[in-house]
This record gives C-alpha cells, structure tokens and sequence, in this order.
C-alpha cells in the first residue's frame, strides 16, 4: 500500500502531530508515505514530496503544517476532482488521510465514492464537527484567547474599562464559551445563544451595579455589526467600549500537549483503519476514546452544549 497525506482548509495547531503520526505508523508497517502540498490543489498540481520516518521527526511541537494547506476550489468541480483521481493513479496511491474541517471531509468522501480509500482526521481550530468533542487545534487556540484575554483584562481593571473580544469560531461558538468557562469573559455570546444588543446591555448593567466596572464581553465572529454593537453600549450605558478582534493570533503557535497526544492517537487509529480496509470514516474522540465514524455523518449543524450553558449561568450570575 501507498498512503497519501494531506492537510486542508484552515491550518489548525497540532497538524504537524498528526502528519507526524501517520507518517511513522505508514513506516512501522512497511507502507511509503507521499505528503501532498497545499490540500486537494496539490493533488491536482502534482505537488507532492515522499515523508520519511526521519522527515517528522521534530515536527510534532510546530505550529501550521509542513504540508501547506489550500481551500482549493477547483476541487469542489468534477474535473478538478477527476484531474486529482488521475493523479492519485499515476502515483499508485491508493490509500489517503485527509486532515482538516467539513470542508475537507466532503472532499474525502466524494474521493472515497470514486474508489480511493479514505480516512479524515478533524483538524480545525473552531471545534465545529458535532461527532467529536474535540477536534485538533481547539485546545491551543483555546489556551490562546485565554492568555490574549487575560492580557486584556489587566489594562480593563486598571481603567474600569468594558471590551468586546472578538474570537474565532465560524458558526461555532465554542471558542467563547470554553473561554467563558475558564473565566475568560463575563458576557458571552454565540451563535449557538445569541444575545441581542439590549440584552448585553443589560447584563453588563447588572455587573456594573454590582460593582464590577471592567467586563469583557466574548462573541464568536460573524454575529454582529462590531463598530454598531460597540456605539450601542456606549451610547446606552454611557461607558467606554473598546472591542478586539483576536483574528488570525488564534490559528498560529506550538500546539498545546493535549492536542499533541490527541493528534498522534488519531493519525494511529487513521493508519490502523486503511490498513485494516476501511474507508471513508472520520476518527474523532468521545468521552476520552479515539472513535471513528462515517464520513457521511460528520456535519456542522447547531450542537448547543447545554451542560456548558448551565454551568455558565452558575458562573457568570
Ligand atoms: O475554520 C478556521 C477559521 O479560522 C475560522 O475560525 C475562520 O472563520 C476562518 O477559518 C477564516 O478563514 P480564512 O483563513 O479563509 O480567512
């Protein structure tokens, strides 16, 4: 067997790990492994390069991905995919570990109709796939916005100061709510829970009366007008607003331990299944074991972490 590997859509922390692992699993059992540049593009470019056992050596701590990623959209089309089949062909590959989000694993599955056998790795920062409690990069980026907040924190206490954090999600409000949990933000709002402009305003004036003059207020990206929510605050509650987009601070740096041993436990059970003869499954992991499921069931629909909800309302009231 030869085994292609590939990172696609976003790069999330802990995908070098994972490229790591399924490069020394592929060697353990006497497979060759082709690391595949930017995503599908370079299965359609012909942009590859062989990954030895030595290759991955120290890459497990580095943050990105040696592969390189693309959202490639000339995958999305039949003769895209058809150019990327003929590749995989012409290099006898018959056997590929897609790393990425639902994007990427829509590609996996469409190659795996068309005859190739594929695994998914989840690799993506915004923790959006609901088959998996994790997926790689959370943790990080996670650790991330905590250490940004607490930063940010420092100067609101000093200036009683109220600030909008802006962090990362898509259409998935993990992000702000583990921040939430952790003591990363005081209001929080996601598209899972979303709060309208009145609400936050009255949740930041209850804290105020309180006593608490420095509130952060966390929101998942795409859910407001920023500069329209900022003026809102100000104007209604006559305070000082300022707002933070954490942005792309959030994709980069060393992946956390966690993400480390999570990622070189999914690349394992990766290899494991092609060799075994399955395909077109996605690993994941529930309640602290490393699962796999159909790649045709992985999906990104609304999952609101109810529990989590109810532990915040006891720790932000
Ligand atoms: O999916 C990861 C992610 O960082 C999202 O959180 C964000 O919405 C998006 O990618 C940004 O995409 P791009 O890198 O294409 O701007």
């Amino acid at each position: 067997m030869r085994l292609g590997v590939l990172t696609s859509g976003g790069d999330a922390p802990g995908m070098n790990a994972a490229i790591r692992a399924v490069v020394k699993a592929a060697n353990y059992n006497n497979i060759e492994v082709i690391g595949i540049k930017r995503g599908y593009q370079g299965l359609i470019d012909g942009d590859i390069q062989r990954l030895t056992s030595l290759d991955v050596e120290e890459i497990s701590d580095k943050g990105g991905t040696i592969l390189k990623t693309a959202r490639c959209l000339e995958f999305v089309e039949e003769l895209g995919r058809r150019k990327a089949l003929e590749l995989l062909k012409k290099l006898d590959i018959d056997a590929l570990v897609v790393i990425g989000g639902e994007g990427s694993f829509r590609g996996a599955e469409k190659l795996h109709e068309l005859g190739i056998k594929v695994i998914g790795i989840p690799g993506t920062i915004d923790n959006d796939l609901a088959y998996t409690d994790y997926s790689i990069g959370f943790d990080t980026t996670l650790n991330t916005v905590l250490e940004c907040i607490g930063k940010i924190r420092d100067t609101d206490y000093s200036h009683d100061k109220t600030t909008i954090v802006e962090v990362m999600g898509r259409y998935c409000g993990d992000l702000a709510l583990y921040s939430a949990l952790a003591g990363g933000g005081e209001i929080i709002s996601t598209p899972e829970k979303k709060l309208d402009f009145d609400t936050i305003c009255s949740k930041l004036r209850l804290r105020m009366s309180n006593g608490k003059k420095d509130n952060i207020v966390i929101i998942t990206e795409r859910m407001y007008d920023l500069q329209e929510l900022q003026k809102y605050i100000e104007e209604k509650l006559k305070i000082s607003v300022r707002t933070t987009v954490l942005g792309f601070i959030q994709r980069g740096g060393n992946p956390s331990a966690f993400d480390r041993v999570l990622a070189s436990k999914m690349g394992i059970r990766a290899v494991d299944l092609l060799i075994s003869g399955y395909s077109g499954r996605a690993v994941g992991v529930k309640n602290n074991k490393i699962i796999d499921v159909e790649l045709e069931n992985v999906n990104t629909e609304v999952n609101v972490k109810q529990d989590n909800y109810n532990i915040l309302d006891v720790l932000l009231h």
